[in-house]
């Protein structure tokens, strides 16, 4: 199921972000505290070749590496069809099998384009309609559901199995087995400005030239084009009095050396995995009288369908104040 590419070098990181290595990998690169000016008052770039050679937990978790994916890929995604709440209410009946066929359909003109494994041409990327034809027969959902997810009508169609099944599967089953399933994401990246979700996140600069993590990030990465536009650079917010406040000089930034991008996540299991976005914004919390936060089906479908409302419909958000 996992065809997606993926970085054994950006996986370490996080052994190396829980302590891995510290003494021997990142302390050397970290600015001598109490150093105000000059080179010792910065981060040096991390440096992959020291650390291989210095530390040998590296080489024993990047002898791993390639293992861990695989791993993490045979639990696969968590269906609410098939979940059951702890009181034993199944997860279905917080499906409503009459409006799935319409919201495909939605899905298809309108969400796609970034949120399926089945990457569109760039011909076809901007028009809603063409798209809503290229995903004509496409399943987003697993195999075992597709009669629900194209409705009863169409997968009634003579018509409609003639041009998309095969041997009675839909063609991207019965040419690629569980392969054929879409994760519903293409690690493509979108500029902040189209995504319009809060930029910050996509403009830190530890994986630029020179900076602490730049070995981390490829040259593709750091060559990509700058997001248009420029925003007012800000004071450092560790700096008294003026940190956080906007330069009065009108000194502008821009966005570049590979920020200011978001990648096209996958959206499998996502009734699952509410409060949405990289800063878990969107979703209320639904906390129990012991303040911890509800975790049963139930309470799942209540945040997840929360955020789906504030991010279908933007004026049920909450103000920014
Ligand atoms: C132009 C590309 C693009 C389109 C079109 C798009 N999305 Fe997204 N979507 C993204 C990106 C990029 C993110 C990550 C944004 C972030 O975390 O700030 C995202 C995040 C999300 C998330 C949150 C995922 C999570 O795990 O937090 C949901 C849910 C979502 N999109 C649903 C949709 C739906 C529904 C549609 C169609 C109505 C849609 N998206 C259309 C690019 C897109």
């Amino acid at each position: 199921m996992c065809h997606a590419a993926f970085d054994p070098t950006a996986m370490l990181r996080v052994y190396l972000n829980i302590g891995m290595c510290f003494s021997d990998c990142s302390e050397p690169v970290f600015p001598v505290p109490g150093t105000l000016f000059g080179d010792k008052a910065r981060y040096h770039p991390f440096r992959a070749k020291q650390c291989y050679q210095a530390c040998e937990p590296w080489n024993q978790a990047d002898a791993k590496m390639d293992d861990l994916p695989v791993y993490l890929a045979t639990g696969g995604p968590f269906y609410l069809r098939n979940a059951v709440d702890v009181d034993g209410t199944p997860g279905r009946s917080y499906i409503d099998d009459a409006l799935v066929p319409r919201g495909r359909q939605v899905y298809a003109r309108e969400c796609a384009l970034c949120h399926s494994s089945q990457l569109a041409p760039e011909s076809v990327r901007s028009d809603r309609e063409a798209l809503s034809r290229f995903y004509e027969g496409h399943i987003f959902g697993r195999e075992a559901d597709w009669k629900a997810e194209v409705g009863a009508a169409q997968s009634a169609d003579p018509a409609f199995s003639q041009k998309y099944l095969q041997n009675g599967r839909p063609r991207q089953f019965a040419a690629d087995g569980d392969f054929g399933q879409d994760w519903l994401g293409n690690d493509q990246i979108t500029p902040h400005d189209i995504v319009g979700t809060n930029r910050c996140r996509s403009i830190h600069g530890n994986q630029v030239p020179d900076a602490v993590w730049s070995e981390f990030s490829s040259e593709t990465y750091k060559e990509r084009p700058a997001p248009s536009g420029s925003y007012p650079k800000k004071f450092n917010p560790m700096t008294p009095l003026i940190g956080g406040k906007e330069n009065p000089f009108g000194v502008n930034e821009e966005i570049d050396q590979g920020r200011g991008y978001y990648r096209n996540v996958s959206l499998l299991s996502i009734w699952a995995h509410a409060p949405f976005l990289h800063n878990n914004t969107l979703g209320p919390l639904i906390r129990r009288p012991d303040d911890s936060i509800g975790y049963t089906v139930k309470e799942h479908v209540a945040i997840y369908s929360g955020g789906v409302a504030s991010l279908l419909r933007p004026a049920a958000r909450f103000s920014e104040d």
